[in-house]
């Protein structure tokens, strides 16, 4: 039995024997004269459905997210001819590198280019240099994307003493043509390097442009062999069962958030504000409540355990805290859930403290893409990549908390026993939908169950 299956069996057993033992007594108690039983029962609305379960994750789904079957084998149509070299350059955390890449793959072969390896320019914030090998695995992503775009691991000679011709599209918003924008460039130079824009629609694209980028993202990238050996380190350490849970609560995404929070402790409050720049002023007012019940603002470690609590996720779970050091408030959480492991607590400590940024970012995917089950609180790039590369290994206890329904409910008043129920119910039907657990996006499909 998978360690996630003999969870799952754990607590089918956890719940159906005080069910068992006390059904005789409520019905002893509660038979004559003849209120239906359930409705007498404490805890309006917590009723055990038929599976016998609350546990989010025993509900029987009605959808699920695969990857879909037309990009699996690589595209018959080989590019008409070579039109350049095209670098792909990346900016910032380890997973909007990724995501920028992704999409450069599919760009690359729109345009019938020769992948030159990606750059990685890590923000100043990382303080560091990894680039794309420091993490990948560079033989197996030539390998795998092989037949779908071509990519050389060293320049050809005629280019090598060449800087690229750089051709920014970050900053192009809204639609626009690769084909039409880049193509005169890429022919003109022969050699670019392209940061892709950030909000671009793929779907447009040709289906080999479209399968490049599947397969490039999806099955082409893979931890080189010294950071997958520590991921696979950290991954036995960790007690299993487990939850990965990413928590987002750090000052600097708080102070983004330009969210106004109550009851958060002076010494985060300072935090905050260290952090708020110019135009990260605090929202006040109807524009305030409109932000947060639009599901704008983080959710806090405490409120993450009490949604945990009314998804019925035991409290002696094993989670493991993907995420970063910087999380505040983390002692609304850990006062509810106790059995908390950290990248930090699990490492040798001179290992840990030579890492990298983007290591340890790889390290919190690597964990989370293996978990039992992972849950987000946030859908940021690491949420979007873990999600759907559990969806293509077909691990599907996988959740987004919905920050909107939270605050729509908590505006509303609710609270407490109400409060739970109503995030139970809502994400109980994301759950068995299927939604927002993959991105809704052309590489994967809906499967009816
Ligand atoms: C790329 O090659 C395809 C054939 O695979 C062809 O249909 C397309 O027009 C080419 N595009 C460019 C930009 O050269
Ligand atoms: C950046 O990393 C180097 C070593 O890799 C270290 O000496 C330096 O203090 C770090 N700078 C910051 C701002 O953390
Ligand atoms: C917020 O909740 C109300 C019910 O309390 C519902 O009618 C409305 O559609 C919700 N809005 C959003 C954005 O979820």
């Amino acid at each position: 039995m998978s360690p996630a299956a003999a969870w799952c069996a754990q607590h089918r057993l956890r719940f159906l024997l005080p069910s068992l033992f006390l059904a005789p007594v409520l019905f002893f108690l509660l038979s004559p004269p003849s209120p239906p039983p359930f409705v007498s029962l404490p805890a309006p609305g917590r009723e055990l459905p038929p599976s016998g379960s609350r546990l989010i994750w025993a509900q029987r789904r009605l959808v699920e997210w695969r990857p879909c079957g037309w990009w699996r084998t690589a595209p018959v149509q080989a590019p008409s001819r070579r039109n350049g070299y095209i670098r792909i350059d990346c900016y910032g955390g380890l997973n909007q590198l990724r995501r920028d890449l992704c999409d450069g793959i599919g760009v690359a072969r729109l345009l019938n280019a020769t992948m030159i390896l990606p750059k990685f320019e890590v923000a100043a914030y990382w303080n560091e240099s990894s680039g794309f090998a420091d993490v990948f695995d560079v033989d197996y992503f030539i390998e795998q994307t092989r037949g779908y775009v071509e990519v050389m691991k060293d320049l050809p000679v005629e280019i090598a003493s060449k800087e690229p011709f750089k051709v920014d599209c970050s900053k192009r918003k809204g639609h626009f043509d690769y084909v039409e924008s880049v193509l005169p460039a890429l022919l003109e130079h022969q050699y670019i390097s392209l940061t892709p824009a950030m909000n671009q629609r793929r779907d447009r694209n040709p289906s080999y442009a479209k399968a490049s980028y599947c397969q490039g993202c999806y099955s082409a990238l893979r931890l080189n062999k010294k950071v997958h050996s520590k991921a696979v380190e950290l991954l036995q350490a960790i007690p299993k069962p487990f939850l990965s849970l990413h928590l987002r609560f750090e000052p600097d995404m708080v102070a983004y958030s330009r969210c106004a929070y109550t009851g958060l402790s002076s010494k985060s409050m300072d935090s905050i504000e260290a952090a708020r720049g110019e135009g990260r002023k605090v929202l006040t007012g109807d524009a305030a409540r409109l932000w947060r019940n639009r599901g704008k603002c983080p959710l806090t470690p405490s409120e993450t355990a009490f949604i945990l609590q009314a998804l019925d996720i035991p409290t002696n779970t094993n989670i493991y805290l993907a995420a970063g050091d910087g999380l505040m408030e983390l002692e609304g959480f850990t006062s509810v859930y106790k059995n908390i492991y950290t990248k930090s607590s699990l490492l040798a400590h001179e290992d840990f403290e030579n890492m990298h940024g983007n290591t340890k970012a790889a390290l919190d995917y690597y964990v989370s893409v293996n978990s039992d089950a992972y849950i987000a609180t946030f859908f940021g790039n690491m949420d979007k990549m873990v999600t759907a590369m559990r969806t293509m290994q077909g691990l599907q206890k996988t959740l987004v908390l919905s920050r909107r329904d939270f605050a729509n409910y908590t505006a509303a008043g609710l609270a407490g026993e109400q409060l739970a129920k109503a995030m139970w119910d809502v994400h109980r039907e994301e759950y068995i939908r299927g939604r927002g657990s993959a991105l809704p996006e052309y590489c994967f499909c809906e499967f009816k169950l």
